[in-house]
């Protein structure tokens, strides 16, 4: 074959394995980004302040292309954006639509982001990058500016009519009928609910959702308030959505409610463990056995938490450096959710250590950073990014290994993930910035052996294990580290002294 021919081949290759959307299998391996399109970046690139975080700020798709090295250099696979469609219009109390929640016409895009054909333009820059597109969509109400039940059903496409809807009441969180059928919102926007149980409304949700998908060639969708939702709409919804991932919205940290939503959509947002690894680093005196007890809860509850969404922040809660100003705890809580089982997801802003608390403070203009990559936590993602890319590419089974706590005392946790050989021992410490902690692992546990030669990953530091093949483990300035045997970093480039980073994990 000639040099021209191979040339047309892999391009050939490549627009086809654009063409073809994610399977929730092909999700493991991604690492998402969530961007609120509004918040991320101008149109222009500039840079000045949001006068008022309760309405639209400016941003676009056509910012985000233009900021997609600041996204795809710190080690990210794919994006999740805010929903696309048209919004309600309007300035009230609770605000606007900036964030997308608040659909009318599901037939066009909502226009303060851009227009249909920037849409386009943003999914196929990233298929060019080998990146994925997910979209966040809500099938479970529309929106208008109003008292409950004053809507004027008109101004909705499709959904025109009252009787696609339940009579409006307002939800009973202790009540499951309640949280399906009852309304969502308040008497300033109502949130007109769906019967997302008759055939009629599944049925125009098929048919859009096949060509939403289609249009912009759409890899994996979040679904909004999925708990409030019919549950036997999923099924043949995520079917018409060409069998692509979907991580669905349950608000709830109990696994006994999350787990079975699993039964009904491939994934769900990991709420529990949010709830545990923030109760665990937010301060000095988290707990730790909740963490500890609450993974493995996670692990016999769930049908298969490999394919869950890991977060610690997101749009609708408070960030985490709203509760501790400390790094070191920080780095703990984003360490532990980008190497727990699931797609870890990083909300736009935690590179910077943004620090709002509840919403909209939480949704800062990121363009206020100028874009920096060179904080703190933006080389600590990239690095973390950069290590669960080596164990996956080092053993595949890394992305269905089911990560469990070989080590947890009143500060401390250490996990374990992979396969001997290739494992990736992470310690973690919840004493902060102005202490250290020490504690040693087992061989039993780790599966290092005696005199076996380790290394620790984010600073690149050279460990040895002792004679039994246990491991002694110094936590300094509470940050934690990630072991994994010298012998697997052959042929990488993790820890080449070109590519050496800033020392997180002094020794
Ligand atoms: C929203 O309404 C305002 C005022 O009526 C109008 O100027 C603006 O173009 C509308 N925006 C969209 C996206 O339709
Ligand atoms: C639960 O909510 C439904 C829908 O609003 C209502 O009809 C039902 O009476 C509620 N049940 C209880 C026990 O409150
Ligand atoms: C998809 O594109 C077709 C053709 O342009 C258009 O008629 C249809 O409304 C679009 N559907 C959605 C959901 O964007």
């Amino acid at each position: 074959m000639g040099a021209k021919s191979f040339l047309q081949f892999g391009l050939l290759s490549i627009a086809l394995r654009a063409a073809h959307a994610l399977t929730p299998a092909e999700w493991r391996s991604q690492s998402i980004y969530q961007v609120l399109t509004d918040r991320f970046a101008l149109t222009d690139g500039s840079t000045g302040a949001c006068s008022d975080l309760n309405d639209y700020c400016g941003g676009t798709w056509q910012g985000i292309i233009n900021k997609l090295d600041y996204i795809q250099n710190m080690g990210f696979t794919a994006i999740w954006i805010s929903p696309v469609v048209e919004n309600l219009n309007a300035s009230t109390s609770d605000g606007s639509s900036y964030h997308g929640y608040w659909a009318q016409n599901i037939y066009e895009v909502n226009t303060n982001f851009g227009a249909a054909a920037d849409l386009v333009s943003l999914s196929d820059a990233l298929h060019k990058r080998g990146m994925y597109l997910m979209v966040d969509v809500v099938t479970n109400h529309m929106g208008y500016a109003g008292c409950g039940d004053c809507v004027d059903y008109s101004v909705f496409n499709p959904f025109n009519e009252e009787s696609y809807y339940h009579p409006f009441c307002l939800i009973d969180y202790d009540n499951t009928t309640s949280i399906q059928q009852c309304w969502e919102g308040d008497n300033i926007v109502a949130l007109a609910d769906l019967r997302t149980e008759d055939a009629d409304v599944l049925d125009m949700w098929e048919t859009w959702i096949k060509q939403l998908v289609a249009n912009y060639t759409i890899d994996g969708l979040r679904v909004d308030s999925a708990q409030q939702v019919d549950q036997a709409f999923f099924p043949p919804f995520q079917t018409a959505a060409d069998g692509i991932h979907i991580l669905g919205e349950v608000f709830n940290g109990d696994p006994s409610y999350t787990c079975p939503f699993q039964d009904y959509m491939s994934g769900v947002l990991n709420y529990p463990a949010y709830f545990w690894i923030t109760q665990a680093f937010e301060s000095t005196t988290g707990s730790i056995s909740n963490l500890a007890n609450g993974i493995n809860t996670m692990k016999s509850t769930c049908k298969d938490v490999t394919l869950l969404g890991s977060f610690l922040e997101n749009h609708d809660n408070v960030r985490f450096p709203s509760l501790t100003s400390d790094v070191a705890l920080a780095k703990n809580a984003i360490l532990f959710t980008m190497l727990m089982d699931g797609i870890p997801i990083i909300y736009y802003g935690q590179e910077q250590h943004f620090s709002g608390a509840s919403t909209p403070s939480n949704r800062e203009a990121l363009w206020t950073s100028d874009y920096s990559t060179t904080t703190t936590l933006y080389e600590f993602i990239t690095k973390i990014n950069a290590i669960r890319t080596f164990a996956i590419n080092k053993a595949s089974s890394f992305l269905t290994y089911n990560a469990y706590p070989i080590y947890s005392d009143t500060h401390n946790i250490a996990m374990r993930k992979g396969v001997t050989g290739s494992q990736l021992i992470s310690a973690y410490s919840n004493v902060g910035a102005s202490a250290s902690a020490s504690f040693t692992l087992s061989s039993a546990d780790t599966g290092f052996t005696a005199n076996e030669a380790i290394t620790e990953l984010i600073s690149c530091t050279a460990v040895t294990a002792d004679a039994s093949g246990d491991l002694d483990v110094t936590v300094f300035s509470g940050v934690p580290g990630v072991f994994t045997p010298t012998a697997a970093l052959s042929g990488s480039s993790l820890c080449s002294s070109s590519t050496k980073m800033v020392k997180f994990f002094a020794a």
